[in-house]
C-alpha cells in the first residue's frame, strides 16, 4: 500500500507539555539502551540503499528491523546474516523483529540471532496484511493471546538478559479485547518495552479517533513495562501530543520518517535537546538526495529504479510534479540527477 492511500488521522490537540522524558534513554536487558524516539519497522522500505542514507544522515539511533517470518525451520546463519546485514552495516544498534506461530522456532532463531551479535528481539503480533493473516501469525495472534504468551515466555526463557519486546495493534476487531490480550498474553512478562499502534487489525490504517484513548488504557494495563505510543505521528507536534495527552514511555514512528525524514530530529529539538542540529531546508529533498549520491557512488550495490520510485511516492505521492519527473528519466538520466529545493 502506498502512503497516499492511508488516510491520515488528526489527533485531538492538548495543551503542550514539555517533554524531557522522550530524550532519556530506554534501557535494555543486557546493557545498552535505545531512543525513545524509536523507527516504526517498515518492510520492503528499510532496504540496504534507505538503511545507508539513513544511518549517513544521522536520522535514527538505533534500528527495529522490518519482520522475518519463521515458519518451517530456523534459517541458516548465511540467511539470519544477509537478513540483519543493512542494519549491522551502519553501525547503529539493532533490534530483531520476528514473526511466526511457532514458539519452538522463534526462540531458537532469537537464540541464533543473538549470537550475530544484535541487541535484541522484538516479537510481531500486529501485521494486518492478508497474506500474514491467513497463515495465522503476525496480528492474527491476538485472536489466541496463549499462543502469544507461549511465544514470548519461550523467547524469554532461550534468551535470558537479552532484550525482548513485543509490537502490537489494539486488538483484532475491537480495541474492547486489549484489556484480555494484555491479561493473557502478556501480564507478569518482563519485556523491555511493548510497541502499540493505536489501531485494530481490522481498522489497517483507517481513521480512528481514539488513538489517544486507547493509548491511554494501553499504559495503564502495561504497568512498569514502558509502553512505545505508534500511529499517525507525523509531526514533533504530535509526537508532544500524544506524550503527553498519555503517559507513554517513548513513541514510535513509521511513515511519518518517509513524510518528513528528519522528523525524529526534530522531535528532538521540540523536547529541548541541546545536542539536535537545526534542519535547514527541506528535509525529504535532503533524504532524496543523499539517495541518489549513495546510489552514484556504488549503483552496483545500490541503484534499484523502483525502490527510488516507491520512496518518491511514499514521500511526495504519486501526483506530486517531482514523480513526474522522475517517471520521465532515463536510467542514466536519473542517476545523474539532484532535486533542487
Ligand atoms: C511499508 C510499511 C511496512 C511495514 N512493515 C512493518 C513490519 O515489518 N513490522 C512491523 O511491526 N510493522 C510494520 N509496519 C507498521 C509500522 O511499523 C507502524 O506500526 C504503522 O505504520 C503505524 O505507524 P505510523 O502511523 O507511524 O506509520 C509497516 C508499515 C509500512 C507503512
Amino acid at each position: 500500500m502506498f502512503l497516499s492511500d492511508m488516510p491520515e488521522v488528526t489527533m485531538r490537540k492538548t495543551a503542550a507539555i514539555p517533554l524531557q522524558n522522550l530524550l532519556q534513554p530506554l534501557q535494555l536487558a543486557g546493557g545498552g539502551t535505545v531512543s525513545r524516539i524509536m523507527p516504526g519497522p517498515m518492510e520492503g522500505i528499510m532496504h540496504p540503499l534507505f538503511c545507508k542514507a539513513v544511518s549517513e544522515l544521522g536520522l535514527i539511533d538505533f534500528w527495529i528491523t522490518p519482520f522475518l517470518r519463521i515458519s518451517t525451520d530456523v534459517p541458516r546463519d548465511s540467511r539470519l546474516r544477509h537478513f540483519i546485514r543493512p542494519f549491522v552495516e551502519t553501525g547503529l544498534p539493532v533490534i530483531v523483529q520476528l514473526m511466526g506461530i511457532n514458539p519452538e522456532l522463534i526462540a531458537a532463531a532469537a537464540v541464533r540471532f543473538r549470537e550475530l551479535g544484535i541487541v535484541g528481539i522484538n516479537l510481531n503480533f500486529a501485521c494486518p496484511s492478508k497474506q500474514v493473516i491467513s497463515g495465522g501469525a503476525g496480528g492474527a495472534l491476538l485472536r489466541k493471546p496463549e499462543l502469544m504468551r507461549q511465544i514470548v515466555e519461550q523467547t524469554a526463557r532461550a534468551c535470558p538478559d537479552f532484550s525482548l519486546s513485543v509490537k502490537l495493534r489494539t486488538g483484532y476487531e475491537d480495541s474492547a479485547e486489549m484489556e484480555s490480550i494484555f491479561e493473557q498474553a502478556v501480564s507478569g512478562i518482563k519485556l523491555d518495552f511493548i510497541a502499540m499502534h493505536f489501531r485494530t487489525v481490522k481498522e489497517m490504517y483507517r481513521k480512528t479517533d481514539q488513538g489517544i484513548e486507547r493509548i491511554v488504557r494501553a499504559v495503564k494495563l502495561a504497568g512498569n513495562v514502558p509502553l512505545i505510543a505508534n500511529g499517525d505521528i507525523f509531526s514533533a507536534e504530535d509526537a508532544i501530543t500524544m506524550s503527553g495527552a498519555t503517559g507513554c514511555a517513548g513513541i514510535m514512528i513509521a511513515r511519518g520518517l518517509l513524510k518528513d525524514p528528519f522528523l525524529s530530529r526534530r522531535i528532538r529539538q521540540a523536547c529541548g535537546d541541546p545536542d539536535s542540529q537545526a534542519i535547514t531546508g527541506d528535509g525529504r529533498i535532503i533524504f532524496f538526495n543523499k539517495l541518489l549520491d549513495i546510489a552514484r557512488r556504488d549503483p552496483a550495490k545500490y541503484w534499484s529504479r523502483p525502490q527510488f520510485m516507491e520512496l518518491a511516492n511514499y514521500m511526495w505521492g504519486s501526483r506530486h510534479p517531482y514523480f513526474e519527473i522522475f517517471k520521465q528519466l532515463s536510467d542514466k538520466e536519473f542517476q545523474a540527477y539532484s532535486v533542487a529545493e
